[in-house]
């Protein structure tokens, strides 16, 4: 992702205090209270701009969002993103009082997730076109290696989910093996994503609209991580089984 122009890009994200986190190590186990509630918390790992986690928060205000990326530039591109899907007209209304109450957008680096959340203070981690990182010699730096997806185990609840949006078909190869690999089970996996078209529910991301608009297919598949929605999984298994 090309990043342009950094003057005056951290004072802005600063200033931002009830959107942005720039020192989520200390709400490891305080996100509900910060949220002001316990709703689900649904995290976006490598939001990049932003149009997903802003439009979900919208579409879905009884569930807590958090969009993380690494970058300052990004942050603030997905804070402007934000402000424009819930109408925040200044710059005054998004500095005070929570504007956005299930939004947070969180700089931090997602090799030290584990640092940032507790265990279980999760429900959903969304990844979505994550960096393939193509070459052998950096497969560990892939965001579904599962050094990564240990990390993920320990801070989803016993509704947790892994849900993954690619279009990169080395990365789905390779994350379906990782997720195999650990004893994982998977679901709704899909090589076409939109090969009907684009559903109007479905939320894009701005990596997918850019590929689906060059014809290019999307895969996702969904794993199934928590207790209690592996026995539900399981369960609906059964009852098509004996149908
Ligand atoms: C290819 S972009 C996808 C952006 C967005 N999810 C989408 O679908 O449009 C991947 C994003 O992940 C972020 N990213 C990659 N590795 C990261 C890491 N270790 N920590 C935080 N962000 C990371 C990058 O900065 C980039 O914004």
């Amino acid at each position: 992702m090309r990043l342009r122009g950094r003057k005056g890009i951290r004072e802005d994200i600063e200033r931002q205090k009830e959107l942005v986190v720039l020192n989520a190590k200390d709400y490891q186990g305080k996100w509900a209270e910060l949220f002001g509630n316990n709703n689900p918390i649904h995290a976006e790992l490598g939001m990049g701009k932003g149009r997903f986690i802003s439009e979900m928060s919208k579409k879905y205000p009884n569930i807590n969002f958090i969009g993380v990326d690494m970058y300052d530039e990004l942050i603030r591109k997905a804070s402007e993103k934000a402000k424009n899907a819930h109408e925040i007209k200044t710059d005054e209304e998004a500095e005070s009082a929570p504007s956005i109450p299930n939004l947070k957008l969180m700089l931090f680096n997602i090799e030290h997730i584990e640092e940032a959340f507790a265990e279980g203070e999760l429900e959903r981690v969304y990844l979505n076109f994550s960096d393939p990182w193509p070459k052998k010699k950096h497969a560990r730096r892939r965001l579904t290696h599962p050094g990564f997806v240990e990390k993920y185990q320990q801070i989803l609840n016993a509704n947790g989910e892994i849900h993954l949006k690619t279009d990169s078909q080395s990365l789905f190869e390779f994350s379906l093996n990782s997720f195999a690999d650990m004893g994982l089970r998977m679901r709704n996996i899909s090589l076409n994503l939109h090969v009907d078209g684009i559903h109007p529910d479905h939320v894009m991301t701005e990596y997918e609209t850019k590929f689906a608009g060059q014809g290019m297919n999307i895969h996702r598949c969904e794993v199934v991580i928590g207790e209690n929605v592996l026995a539900s999984h399981l369960e609906q298994l059964n009852k098509a089984k004996s149908e």
